[in-house]
């Protein structure tokens, strides 16, 4: 049987989840920047890694405030993702068609983790811990703002060029 008995086990699961994807994506977000040509998409990618760096910060005041531990283990649906973007990579040569790829990769764990953020909003609020949900949210908006601003490339620049170099 599942070790998830209660509402604050799960909570205490996905948080976990989550905090794992977050310190792969750090490593990925690294590789995508080098990875693009389009220096506003490397730009991109690089100000998401700081973002991205604030948020496993979060996540640890959400554990402080919440006075729960979070568990050891890894996210290996992130990890799917993250192998995903490293075979474009490996596969297509540095360009527009590879910068195409890199934005629907990267819209890919955009919604992985906007899914994470907002189903942990929504138990946060459920098992009352205010201050976490506050922190939680902060995040979940930094998450649909990167995913809207990679959309603005999916449907500008990136699609155009791959367009223009067939
Ligand atoms: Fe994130
Ligand atoms: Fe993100």
């Amino acid at each position: 049987m599942s070790q998830r008995k209660t509402v604050d086990d799960l909570f205490i699961h996905m948080l976990s989840d989550i905090y794992s994807a977050e310190k792969q994506l750090t490593r990925a977000l690294a590789k995508l920047s080098r990875a693009a040509s389009d220096p506003a998409l490397s730009d991109a990618f690089k100000t998401h890694l700081e973002e991205t760096h604030g948020q496993v910060q979060r996540i640890d005041q959400v554990v402080e405030t919440c006075n729960i531990r979070l568990k050891r283990m890894k996210c290996v649906a992130m990890e799917g993702l993250i192998e995903e973007g490293q075979e474009l990579i490996d596969e297509i040569e540095k360009g527009p068609v590879l910068d195409a790829g890199l934005v629907a990769a990267a819209q890919k764990v955009e919604h992985y983790e906007i899914a994470a953020y907002g189903s942990l909003c929504a138990i946060g609020k459920q098992l009352g811990f205010t201050e976490a949900v506050k922190l939680l949210k902060e995040t979940l908006d930094e998450e649909k703002a990167t995913d809207l601003k990679l959309t603005q490339f999916a449907e500008n620049a990136g699609n155009q060029k791959a367009k223009q170099q067939q």
